[in-house]
């Protein structure tokens, strides 16, 4: 049996919930359902945010790789292909490169990673340098250049 207590909790807990959803449509969602729907929309990162996080990504898997943290350096290679399709997604003329790099450098990274092979990564990694910015020059962007930087931004240990 559901003590009294309990249920008031429950209900108190339901009450918050609906209220704080509702406030929170009041204070910016407005308009039609489509039109929330176009609100959301323009809002989703574009390349630009992705990117941020591809690089931070790209450098932790670096040194990860370096210090022996192989599984933290799988870990970032894996969701930098997550995060890319954020890209291929809010920007789809963007798409084929970003799928191509992945498909080559990212693939490449990713053998490396598996056979713990540092030397093996090391190559795969500085092609895959060149594919970033490569990339960036195609696309009109090449003042933005990745250099890696002189140690990792990450707060994540990078030893096994
Ligand atoms: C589609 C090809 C493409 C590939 C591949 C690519 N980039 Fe980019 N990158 C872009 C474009 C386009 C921009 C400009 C973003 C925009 O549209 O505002 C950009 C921007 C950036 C920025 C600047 C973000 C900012 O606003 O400060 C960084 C950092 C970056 N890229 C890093 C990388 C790294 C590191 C790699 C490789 C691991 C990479 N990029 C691969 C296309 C690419």
């Amino acid at each position: 049996m559901i003590s009294f207590p309990k249920i008031a909790v429950a209900a108190g807990c339901l009450v918050l919930l609906a209220s704080g959803t509702a406030h929170a449509q009041a204070e910016w969602l407005k308009g039609s359902p489509e039109e929330k729907l176009n609100t959301l929309a323009e809002i989703q990162p574009g390349l630009g945010t992705v990117m941020m996080e591809y690089s931070s990504r790209f450098t932790t898997m670096y040194y990860a790789a370096h210090g022996g943290n192989w599984k933290l350096a799988d870990y970032n290679r894996q969701e930098m292909t997550e995060i890319q399709e954020v890209g291929e997604t809010t920007r789809p003329a963007r798409a084929k490169p970003l799928k191509a790099f992945e498909e080559k450098h990212l693939a490449a990274i990713g053998d490396a990673i598996k056979g713990q092979n540092i030397k093996q990564f090391d190559v795969a990694f500085k092609e895959a340098v060149k594919g970033c910015n490569e990339c960036h020059a195609d696309q009109k962007f090449g003042f933005i250049r990745y250099e890696l930087p002189k140690a990792p931004l990450s707060p994540l240990s990078m030893k096994p």
